[in-house]
C-alpha cells in the first residue's frame, strides 16, 4: 500500500512532464529545494531555452545596428511571422486571422474601435459579472467613450443563486431574451476566478444568432484547452502570453479576427505605418494600403525583444502539442481534485471550480470560509514552499500547468493546505 506522497511520486514517473525544460524557482520554505509552483496561471514559469535565444537576438542588434532589419539570422522586418503560424496552431486560428501585438487590454481596446458599434437600441455590452477587472474597466471606458451610460451598458451576468460558475445557459437564454438589445458579447474562455471553461462555441453561436458580435478574452485559455476559433465563428479574441504561454511578464499579446471580418472597408481601425501592407511600407506615402488580414490592426513596429521569448514558447507548443498536454491536464488536475476533496472535507474550505473537466482548464480555485486568501498563500509558500495565488477577499487558486507541474506538486499543495487550515469539529 502506498503513501498518497509515494502514488504521487510513481504517478510523476510513469507520466512525467516537461519540467526539465523550464526554471523551477527555488522554495522558500518547507522540505523540499524546489517550490512547488502552482500559479502559471498568473504568471507561467520561464523556458530554459529563453535566455540564450533572446541573447541571440540582442547580439544582432550589437553586430549590425539598423542593419538587422534586414540581415539579422532572423531579420525584424518580419520577425513578427515567426510567431503568426505556431500562435494560429494554438488557438485554432487561421495565419491570416493570427497576430501577436501589444498588449491584453490595449488589443481588447483596438478591437472594440471595430467591433463595439452600438447603434440605436442596439448597445449593451455583456460580460461575466466576475471579469477580470480590467475588461470591466476597458468595456465601461469603451461605453463613455460611445457617450453611453455605463451603469446601462454593461450587462454583468451572475450565476444563479447558490452557484459559484456561470451556465452556459445562463448566457444564452439572457441572449434569447434580450439579444436584439445586445451588441457586443465579450466574455473571458477560461473565468480567472472560478477556473471555469465557457462553451465558446454554443455561446457564439447563440450570441451571433442574436446579432451580436462575439468576443472573447483567452488569456486563461490559451495554452490551457484545446481552441479552435477559426471552426467556432468567433468574431474576435484577445490573449496574453504570460500566463500559460510562459513568455514572461507582461509579455506580448495575441489577436484573432475571424477571416469574415478581413479586408472589410466599412470596419473602423486605428492605424499606424504597421496597419500598411508590408510591401507598402518604406513608400512613405500618406494613406494606408492595409493587407486584407489582421495584420492591418498592427499599429507600431513591435519590440523584437519582447517578441523573441514568445516565439520560444510558442515552439515549445508546437512540439509537445496541445492535445497531449490537455490529455496531461486532465489526469494531473483530476488527480489534485481528488487530494483535495479529502483536505476540503472537514475544513471550511470548497472548491468552486466545476467538478466536470469539460467544464474547467487545469485552474482549481478554493474558496475558504475564514481569515484571509492572501495570509493563506503567504503560508503556503513560507512554511511549505508551495506557491498558490490568493484572489481577495477568499480564493486561493491552484494551477497545475501541464507542462511542468507534477503530481509531486499537486500532493504538496494539498499537505500543505491540510496542514495550515485547521480541521472543523465533527
Ligand atoms: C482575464 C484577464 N484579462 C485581462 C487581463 C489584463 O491583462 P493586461 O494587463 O495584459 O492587459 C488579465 C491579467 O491577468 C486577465 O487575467
Amino acid at each position: 500500500m502506498h503513501t498518497p506522497e509515494q502514488e504521487a511520486h510513481r504517478l510523476d514517473e510513469a507520466d512525467p512532464g516537461h519540467r526539465h525544460l523550464f526554471h523551477v524557482p527555488p522554495a522558500d520554505g518547507g522540505d523540499h529545494p524546489e517550490s512547488a509552483y502552482l500559479a502559471g496561471n498568473s504568471l507561467g514559469l520561464q523556458p530554459r531555452a529563453t535566455r540564450d535565444e533572446l541573447l541571440a537576438d540582442l547580439d544582432a542588434w550589437g553586430r549590425l545596428g539598423v542593419e538587422g532589419h534586414l540581415e539579422a539570422e532572423r531579420a525584424w522586418l518580419p520577425y513578427h511571422e515567426l510567431l503568426t503560424a505556431p500562435a494560429a496552431r494554438l488557438v485554432g486560428g487561421r495565419p491570416a486571422e493570427t497576430v501577436v501585438m501589444n498588449s491584453l487590454t490595449v488589443n481588447l481596446h483596438l478591437l472594440m474601435v471595430s467591433f463595439y458599434r452600438p447603434a440605436g437600441t442596439r448597445t449593451r455590452i455583456v460580460i461575466e459579472d466576475a471579469a477580470f477587472p480590467s475588461d470591466s474597466y476597458a468595456v465601461r471606458s469603451q461605453a463613455r467613450f460611445h457617450g453611453l451610460d455605463p451603469d446601462d451598458t454593461v450587462i454583468r451576468l451572475r450565476p444563479r443563486a447558490g452557484e459559484d460558475a456561470l451556465r452556459t445557459e445562463d448566457v444564452t437564454d439572457y441572449l434569447a431574451a434580450e439579444g436584439d438589445r445586445v451588441a457586443l458579447v465579450l466574455l473571458g474562455g477560461v473565468n480567472y476566478l472560478t477556473g471555469e471553461l465557457l462553451d465558446i462555441p454554443a455561446i457564439t453561436a447563440a450570441g451571433r444568432a442574436a446579432g451580436a458580435v462575439v468576443g472573447w478574452d483567452l488569456a486563461h485559455a490559451v495554452g490551457n484547452v484545446p481552441l479552435a476559433l477559426h471552426d467556432w465563428d468567433v468574431d474576435f479574441a484577445a490573449w496574453c502570453s504570460y500566463k500559460y504561454l510562459n513568455s514572461g511578464p507582461g509579455a506580448l499579446a495575441g489577436v484573432f479576427v475571424h477571416e469574415r471580418h478581413l479586408g472589410d472597408p466599412d470596419l473602423p481601425r486605428f492605424e499606424g505605418w504597421w496597419s500598411t501592407a508590408a510591401a507598402t511600407r518604406f513608400e512613405m506615402t500618406p494613406v494606408s494600403r492595409p493587407p486584407a488580414t489582421v495584420e492591418a490592426w498592427q499599429i507600431s513596429n513591435p519590440p523584437i525583444f519582447a517578441m523573441g521569448p514568445v516565439r520560444t514558447s510558442l515552439e515549445l507548443f508546437d512540439t509537445v502539442g496541445m492535445t497531449a498536454l490537455r490529455a496531461r491536464s486532465l489526469r494531473l488536475t483530476g488527480w489534485l481534485e481528488s487530494l483535495l476533496d479529502e483536505v476540503t472535507a472537514d475544513r471550511p474550505l470548497r472548491v468552486v471550480t466545476p467538478r466536470d473537466p469539460a467544464r474547467r482548464g487545469c485552474q482549481l480555485s478554493v474558496r475558504i470560509g475564514a481569515g484571509s486568501a492572501a495570509e493563506l498563500t503567504k503560508r503556503l509558500r513560507y512554511e511549505h514552499g508551495v506557491i498558490a495565488d490568493a484572489r481577495e477577499p477568499d480564493v486561493v487558486r491552484f494551477a497545475p500547468v501541464p507542462l511542468y507541474s507534477t503530481y509531486h506538486d499537486c500532493w504538496r499543495a494539498a499537505a500543505a493546505l491540510a496542514a495550515t487550515v485547521g480541521q472543523v469539529a465533527s
